[in-house]
């Protein structure tokens, strides 16, 4: 640990946004704030630890994809080093899909330099990025914590945020890689003949704003869906940088040859500090006339393809309480089959292989 024989008081802390060359100093930061929380974000030899090229890579080569994540520091004049600026503090974040508001902004993590804690630093770096999403116009910052990291529950408390599990039901789902190859490899129930699962064109948002008005309707929240259809239509469909990604299940009548969605996902990449590239699958739902015919394995199993070219090795997933039960149900028929097991794990439920 550096000397601490400055006054802390008088810290004089900026924040901006994040360049190249911040990346080594910001990894040690957060490596070093993930081994002061072992307890609360453990990471076993089974996860990828970020390197400075991988995230110098996923963050800062934009020359054929949008960056992964954004990243913004807090410094202060370093006191061993006139005239220099030592970054005391850092916060990854990247935007996510939310299918009741658009685009919202997602923290990645937020860690500061030990010895500059308890200072008001990590509140600064969050009022930074509260004023950045107002002027954006996102209507929600979201993030996750340990429910075994204290420091970080007691600074979200004070700042005010909701805790959504606490106050709504909301948990969080994630598929370990060897689940995803799982259900790439698994034989799920075939699906019948006049169901196909495809990528969503435009023309499908409707149906899609139909079950997402219905979801809403299900789990009983006051504070339905925004998006229009032109939204969806609009923020799914940029050519370079689509804001989601989504597959629907298509019905063909076998008598009429009317052709009719009966599920869809949404799902996107996100970034994790610690494991990098993850995919969140926002939303899948099946029309409760087709349920139990195989098609949300189906879906699983298209998303699963596409997790595997972008070389993903998550996909998290946050349930409202009243959906767990359905949510587990569709994954029964990919778990239970292959005898994987759910368990909990960095305070997230987790799907792994069992015993036999
Ligand atoms: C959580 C963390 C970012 C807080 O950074 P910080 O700059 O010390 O936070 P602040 O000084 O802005 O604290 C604001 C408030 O949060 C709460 N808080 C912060 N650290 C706390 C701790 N260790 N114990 C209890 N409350 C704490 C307090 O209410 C504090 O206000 P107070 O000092 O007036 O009592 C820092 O402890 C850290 O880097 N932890 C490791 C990484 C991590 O867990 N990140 C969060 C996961 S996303």
């Amino acid at each position: 640990m550096r000397g601490t024989n400055f006054d802390m008081e008088k810290l004089d802390i900026s924040i901006r946004t994040a360049s190249r060359d911040d990346v080594a100093r910001i990894l040690e930061i957060f490596e070093k704030a993930a081994a002061s929380q072992a307890d609360a974000i453990p990471l076993d030899s089974n996860r990828s630890k970020l390197t400075v090229n991988v995230m110098d890579r996923d963050g800062f080569d934009t020359r054929d994809r949008a960056a992964y994540f954004q990243a913004v520091v807090a410094e202060t004049k370093d006191v061993h080093s006139k005239g220099r600026k030592l970054i005391v503090g850092a916060a990854t974040y990247h935007f996510k899909y939310s299918t009741w508001v658009g685009q919202v902004v997602h923290l990645g993590s937020v860690a500061v330099d030990q010895v500059y804690q308890r200072k008001g630093v990590a509140t600064k770096i969050l009022k930074y990025l509260g004023k950045m999403a107002v002027e954006n116009k996102f209507l929600r910052i979201s993030f996750e914590v340990s429910d075994k990291n204290e420091a970080a529950i007691q600074l979200f408390d004070k700042i005010r945020a909701k805790n959504l599990t606490k106050e709504e039901g909301w948990l969080n789902f994630s598929f370990t890689p060897e689940t995803v190859d799982k259900i790439i490899h698994s034989a799920s129930e075939p699906v019948p003949d006049d169901i196909v699962v495809r990528r969503t064109e435009p023309k499908d948002c409707q149906s899609i704003l139909a079950f997402i008005r219905d979801l809403a309707t299900f789990e009983k929240m006051p504070d339905g869906p925004k998006l229009s259809v032109a939204d969806l239509q609009r923020d799914g469909f940029y050519k370079l940088f689509p804001l989601y990604l989504s597959h629907v299940a298509e019905r063909t009548d076998p008598d009429t040859g009317e052709k009719e969605i009966i599920g869809y996902s949404i799902y996107f990449p996100t970034y994790s500090p610690h494991y990098g590239k993850r995919i969140h699958l926002e939303d899948v739902y099946v029309d409760p006339r087709y349920r139990s015919r195989g098609v949300a394995s189906s879906i699983f199993q298209a998303l699963a393809k596409v997790i595997f070219i972008l070389h993903v090795l998550y996909i998290t997933h946050t349930s409202y309480l009243k959906l767990i039960f359905q949510t587990i149900f569709h994954i029964h028929n990919l778990v239970l089959q292959g005898k994987w097991i759910l368990r909990v794990h960095a305070g997230v439920l987790e799907l792994e292989r069992g015993g036999n």
